[in-house]
Parts: C-alpha cells; sequence; structure tokens
C-alpha cells in the first residue's frame, strides 16, 4: 500500500461514496495493492487498470483491465469510485484520463486523484533533484538510466517523466467536475507513528501550514507549491 497517510485519505474520501455493492476503479494499479487492500477495508469491488501491470498484480484479487487510462474499456457512468495514485505524471496526456473518469463514473461518484506537484522540486521516483523542472526531452533521456537501474519497464515511463503543475490539474478537473476539493491539509491530522521520519518533518511545517490554510489566499498558495496535492473531484459532467 502507498503511504499511511494517503491511505487514510483514500479511505475518508471514498467512505460516503462506496460500499459492499459499490465498484472501485484504480488507474495506473500496477501491483493492485492500494485498490485491493482499500477493496477489501470497504467491503466492494475493485477493478484495476494499468498499461502494465506488475506480476504481483495477478495476485490483488481485483478484476484486472490491461488498457490506457486515455482510453478505457469501460462503459459510461459504470463505477462508483475512482483512484489515480501518482500517475498523471506518467500519462502522455492527463487532461483525456481526466475526462475518460468523468465519463465512467456514476453521477454520485468521486474521483480521488494524488500526484506530484512540477512546483516542487523533489522527487519520490529515485530521480536526481530538480527534475520535475526539466523540458520533457531532457527529462526522458535523465530518466532512462534511473529507470533501468530500478528495473522499470519501457511502459512504465511510456513517455517518461513530466509531473504537472496543481494549477494546471485544479483547471483540468474542474473541467469535467463541478466540484473540485484540494484536500491536502488532511495530511496534517494525520494519525500516524511519530518517529517515522516523514511524519517528524511533516510536524515541523505543521504549524505554519495550519496558519497558511486558515485563510483562502493561503490555502492557494500551499496548493500551488504542495509537493503531492490531493483531489477530490465529485458531480462529474
Ligand atoms: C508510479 S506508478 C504508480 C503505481 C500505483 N498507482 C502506486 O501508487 O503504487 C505509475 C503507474 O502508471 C501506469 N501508467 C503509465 N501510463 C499509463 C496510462 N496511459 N494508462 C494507465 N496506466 C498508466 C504505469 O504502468 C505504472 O504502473
Amino acid at each position: 500500500m502507498t503511504s499511511p497517510v494517503f491511505k487514510q485519505l483514500y479511505e475518508s474520501a471514498l467512505s460516503d461514496s462506496l460500499d459492499e455493492d459499490a465498484v472501485l476503479l484504480d488507474i495506473g494499479a500496477k501491483d493492485g495493492k492500494i485498490a485491493s487492500e482499500l477493496a477489501e477495508s470497504i467491503g466492494c469491488r475493485a477493478i484495476v487498470l494499468d498499461i502494465d501491470f506488475d506480476d504481483e498484480a495477478a495476485a490483488c484479487n481485483c478484476d484486472a483491465v490491461q488498457a490506457e487510462g486515455e482510453t478505457m474499456p469501460l462503459p459510461d457512468n459504470s463505477v462508483d469510485a475512482i483512484i489515480s495514485n501518482m500517475v498523471f505524471e506518467h500519462v502522455p496526456d492527463e487532461k483525456r484520463l481526466i475526462a475518460e473518469t468523468a465519463r465512467v463514473l456514476t453521477d454520485d461518484g468521486v474521483f480521488v486523484s494524488i500526484c506530484p506537484n512540477r512546483a516542487w522540486p523533489g522527487d519520490g521516483h529515485g530521480y536526481p533533484f530538480g527534475m520535475p523542472w526539466l523540458p520533457k526531452a531532457l527529462g526522458n533521456r535523465i530518466a532512462k538510466p534511473y529507470d533501468k537501474q530500478y528495473g522499470r519497464g519501457e511502459k512504465w515511463y511510456q513517455v517518461a517523466y513530466h509531473p504537472v503543475w496543481s494549477v494546471t490539474v485544479r483547471r483540468e478537473l474542474s473541467e469535467h467536475f463541478d466540484s473540485v476539493e484540494f484536500r491536502s491539509a488532511e495530511l496534517l491530522e494525520a494519525d500516524l507513528d511519530r518517529s517515522n521520519t516523514n511524519q517528524r518533518l511533516l510536524d515541523t511545517f505543521a504549524k505554519p501550514l495550519e496558519l497558511a490554510l486558515a485563510s483562502d489566499a493561503g490555502e492557494r498558495l500551499v496548493e500551488a507549491v504542495f509537493p503531492t496535492p490531493v483531489y477530490v473531484s465529485t458531480k462529474p459532467r
């Protein structure tokens, strides 16, 4: 599973939309672990979709669909919730993927997406600091040896690494959903193991972030630079 903070966020964002009859779709599911853990805790059915699954996906107890997120072979209004964890930055056209999520979601469905923000120079994929700021072609070239080193297949970085600005993600989501909420503030409230290094880091920034998030302008500023913005989108058009 992804980090416990993200797991908590997914669970809280999905709990209102999912029950035992619901269908959860994970786009770019890779090994299927996130979807299968969420589906198990909620007790619902999960579909995992990816262009290139890891071998472990076969054991994840979900229905697997090998396809591109931009052209999903799923009917309109057929899933109750969609998650996409660290995928927009790998997809040639995340705007088309977002349009597809709105098409396959039911009217009261929810789409929870988490992806790196191009405004943040750090990177969680083992690439050098500053990688997100490089032009795409140069980033592609730099990515190759790292992907080889980490055993990542050709398709994983089909078009290499191109994180999207959070303002762009919000705009693209807003074109297809009536409601788009930036929910990263919940990261601050997560109840985690305090000995965890990331958590200690988070604690250090908790107070200033809390202050910033208290005003609309402050929240927009935090959203613009937040390393991994979380968006909860509802009311697909
Ligand atoms: C960084 S991994 C994230 C995997 C998983 N969501 C997680 O958080 O552990 C990105 C995944 O996106 C998948 N992917 C890349 N391009 C895609 C596309 N066009 N459609 C669907 N999945 C894609 C890759 O195959 C890979 O499994």
